[in-house]
This record gives C-alpha cells, structure tokens and sequence, in this order.
C-alpha cells in the first residue's frame, strides 16, 4: 500500500529544505534591477506625524501609541551604502528584506478617526488612507474574535512576499513567518510597557482581511490581527479568544514548479469564510515532550532578569537590538543561560515586572527546543534538549560540535562560534492534524517570537545573539541527534559579541 499523500505544507517544508548536494542549484544569484523597495508608499491620505508625538505627545493616548510603533518596526540604524541607505529596525529581518508591514484599524477616536491607517517607518508617522466604519468588516475577518468587542485599535501586520523571495525564493515564507513572529514579539513586549494588552489572532479569513486593507492578494497578505486593549481603559479587560483556527489540508496538488511554490503554500493556509474547520485553542500541553533515558538533567531555574522602573531596561533593550555579527568564541555562564531560558520561557516570572505571564502564541505546544552549547561554564559541550515545564536541561548527545555547528549554518562563522545555538523543531504532521496547513504559519511565528524574547533577553545581559534561517535541514536532525520527526524551524545563535 502506498503512504497517504503529505500535506502540502510538508510537502513546501520537504522542498525548500537546504542541501549541501543541491543548494548551488537553489541559486544566490541576486537581480539587483529589481531589488525590492523596503517600504510601501501611498498616493493619497492623511498624515499623523507621530514623531511629534515622541516629543510632545498631544494626548495620552496618541503618545503611547507611537511609542508602541516605534518599538514595533521603528527604524534604529541607518546604514550607508553605495546606493541608497539601508534603515534598520527594531524587529531584525532575513537578509535585512522587511517583508512585513503594519497597519493600525480604528474604531473611532478622538485622535484618529475610524478609518485604516499605514505605519510609515521612515517619517514615523502614520498615513490615514481610508476613512469610514471598517470595524464590522474587521470584526467578521475574525469570525466575531471576543478580542475585538470592546476593543478600539488593532495592528495589522501584513507581508509583501517578493521583498523576501527576491534573495530568498520559495524559502522565504519560512522567514517571512519568523521575521514577522519577531515583530509580533515586539509588539506583546512593547503594549505591556505602554498599558496595552495585544492579542494575536491568526485564524481569521484571509480574503476578507486582505480586501479590507485593500491588498493585491497577488503580492502581499494578512499574516496577523491584533486587537490592542487599551489597559486604562477596564471595558477592555477582556478575556483571550482563540489565538489560531484551523485551515484545510491541501493534498491534492501536482507538479508545482520551483518559484511558485511559496503562493501555492500561502494559497494552501488560507481560511476561508465558510470554513467548518474551525476550531478553538486547545489545552495547553502540560508535560515536556522528551525525556531521553539515562541522560543527565540540569536545572535552569533562575532568578528573572530585572528590566528595569516601568521596564525602561526593555524599551530600551528593544531600541537597541542589533543582531550579532560576529562572536569572540568565549564561554557563556550557565547563570546567563539559565537567564535567557527563563525570560524566553517562563513568562509567569515576570508578572511582578509588569509583563504578561500567558502571552499569546499561535501553539506553543507544538514547539521545541534544543540547545547545542559549545562553550558555556559548568555545562558539558553537546546537544540539550530545553524542558520547559520542568525547567531543565536534558543531555541528547555529548560532543563540541563547533565545526559541525559552522557547517549546518551553511559555513556561518556565527554557528561556528556562539557559546550555544538554539534550535527550535516542530512535528509537521502532528501539528497538520490538528491546524491544518495553517499550522505551518503558526510555527514559524511562534518560532520568532520565542527568538525576539531571546534577543531581547541577550540585549539586557549585554550578550549577542543573532537569528539563522538557513540550515541543512536534515543535518540539523542528524548530527546533533534531534528526534527525525522534528523539522527545524530556526536557530538563535548566542555568545559573546567579539569586540574590534
Ligand atoms: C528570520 C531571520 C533569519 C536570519 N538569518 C540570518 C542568517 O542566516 N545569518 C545572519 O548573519 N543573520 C541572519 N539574520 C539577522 C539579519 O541579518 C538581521 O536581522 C538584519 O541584517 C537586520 O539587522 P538587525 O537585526 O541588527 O536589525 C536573520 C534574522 C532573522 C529575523
């Protein structure tokens, strides 16, 4: 008897996966003439300069609101170049691309009347492009989400798919979903600093969110709703929906060719308004994964990391970020590990510190981690497997796997030489079945988040970390001994930035 067909999901994953044998013919050619412009303008609309509003906010609320875009996808850096700069942000991007883009929906305020509004990082301002009751239209987009209620603003985040499949091609919608699961980091730390409480929401029926926000579904796409409670505002106090839904399961297909693939995989996780897939958050798991016999067990519980009066530490930590370039190869302490670990997954620790202790994931459940260290103090070298809810590290493999590690980052000084790399894994088919196609979204973006809370975290202890998103994918599994079921999504790669 023949398998049953994979998804196509898995079938995308199976596809883009990088290989020593194959990756030359995956081509870097780059075509400079048409290198993606990294910001979206408009003809028409209105301005709200929210620059002003960084240095004399005109109300409260607009205040806080450009605060919270500025740490959201704000520009921190600019960076000359032979042609025109390059701006940084404070979310990090693949191939520094910024696929995504970000919009704010209002209700109705005083200070920005109902309508649809796009944030333009350059001037930080947002552009009002189209006025009118759009928060019905909204609302239905969602499936009626309880988080929209009562809520007046919501962040659209969106992604223009060929800024990243430009350099990236079919591989992209896996950095896309991780870019944008960064950004999504940012804005869940970034609302609890400025009293909102961001819920993400990613089930939601993708033609009508994108025909709201008036996107060509050729090139661009919904990739997160979030509904913003205003924290002082106690009608807004609501309790959390589903953060994800399911889709279809697409196995009916043929014969993709290469440079299609990325649309037919985004075609393929959409959900659509008379789905009857639906269904709600399931039970947390309440267990880890894996416990590997005989391995040796290291605890990691930790003091939190303090961030600071009213988290400044963190606004500024966020304001700060720069990924990693280059490491010194010097030892990390297992108490900075252990502090990483514990702000990254252990959110319930910071609750004194004005954070939330459950914030939104797509399914984190489905998520794993392990950690090949390579140079940290009072570790042995080799692959761990990261338990959350015992808040332990269990011993996979006993090895220095420097030169492996450079090797699986497709020759990456970076690999080579972080004290420690994190690699978060997901079973594809267990995380199809219960998601659909769509859940392959979700993994990526739970995968960039849980990675900004490990850069941010890196940030405040004064460490580098620095995001990869090309792997062999296979030798990933193999050389560190990841159970083969689990696909890797990411690597965060950690240690001690070397100083020129
Ligand atoms: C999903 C993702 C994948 C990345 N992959 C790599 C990588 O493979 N190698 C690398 O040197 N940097 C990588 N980066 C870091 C980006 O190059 C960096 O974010 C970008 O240049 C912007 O710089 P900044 O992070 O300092 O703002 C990655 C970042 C993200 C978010």
């Amino acid at each position: 008897m023949s398998d049953p067909p994979i998804s196509l999901s898995w079938h995308y994953h199976e596809r883009t996966k990088y290989d020593p044998e194959t990756i030359a013919r995956q081509g870097n050619d780059l075509d400079w003439d048409s290198q993606p412009d990294p910001f979206k303008t408009y003809k028409l609309g209105k301005t709200i300069d929210l620059a002003a509003e960084l240095r004399s906010p005109s109300s409260d609320r607009l205040g806080r609101l450009s605060r919270l875009l500025r740490l959201t996808y704000g520009l921190t850096a600019k960076i000359r170049t032979l042609s025109a700069p390059m701006f940084l942000r404070t979310a990090p991007s693949a191939g520094g691309l910024y696929p995504a883009e970000v919009y704010l929906v209002s209700r109705g305020l005083p200070e920005l009347t109902a309508g649809l509004y796009h944030y333009q990082p350059q001037p930080h301002s947002l552009l009002r492009f189209w006025d009118g009751d759009v928060w019905g239209e909204l609302q239905k987009s969602t499936f009626w989400h309880p988080a929209l209620e009562d809520t007046q603003l919501a962040i659209v985040v969106t992604a223009i798919f060929w800024r990243s499949a430009w350099r990236y091609r079919d591989r992209a919608y896996r950095r896309i979903n991780l870019d944008i699961g960064h950004l999504l980091g940012n804005i869940e730390l970034a609302s609890s600093v400025h009293d909102y409480r961001a819920h993400f929401i990613g089930g939601f029926a993708d033609t009508n969110a994108d025909a709201l926000l008036y996107l060509d579904p050729d090139v661009e796409g919904t990739m997160a709703i979030v509904p913003l409670a205003d924290l002082n505002d106690i009608q807004q106090h609501i309790s959390p929906g589903p953060s994800a839904l399911a889709s279809d399961t697409q196995t009916d297909y043929r014969d993709i060719p290469d440079g299609q693939l990325l649309a037919a995989l985004h075609q393929a996780t959409q959900i659509d308004t008379d789905t009857d897939a639906l269904q709600p958050n399931s039970e947390a798991a309440v267990e880890d994964k894996y416990n590997f016999p005989f391995c040796s067990k290291i605890g990691t519980s930790s003091r939190p990391i303090d961030w600071g009066e009213n988290l400044s530490g963190l606004e500024i930590a966020i304001l700060k970020r720069r990924s990693t370039r280059a490491y010194s190869g010097a030892s990390l302490s297992l108490a900075e590990l252990n502090f990483l670990l514990d702000f990254t997954y252990q959110p319930q620790h910071y609750v004194e510190q004005g954070l939330d202790n459950a914030p939104d994931y797509f399914d984190l459940s489905l998520v794993e981690t392990f950690i090949a260290v390579s140079a940290v103090e009072g570790l042995d070298d080799g692959c761990y497997y990261y338990a959350p809810y015992s808040q332990e590290l269990r011993q996979v493999r006993f090895k220095n796997f420097r030169r492996e590690l450079h090797f699986l980052c497709l020759g990456q000084d970076l690999g080579r030489d972080a004290a420690a790399v994190v690699f978060h894994t997901a079973d594809l088919a267990k995380a199809g079945e219960k998601w659909g196609d769509r859940a392959y979204r979700y993994l990526h973006l739970d995968a960039g988040h849980l990675g900004q809370r490990l850069n941010l975290a890196a940030m405040r202890l004064e460490l580098g970390a620095s995001g990869i998103g090309g792997f062999f994918d296979n030798y990933v599994n193999q050389v560190l001994g990841i159970p083969d079921d689990e696909a890797v999504l990411y690597a965060t790669t950690l240690g001690r930035p070397r100083s020129y």
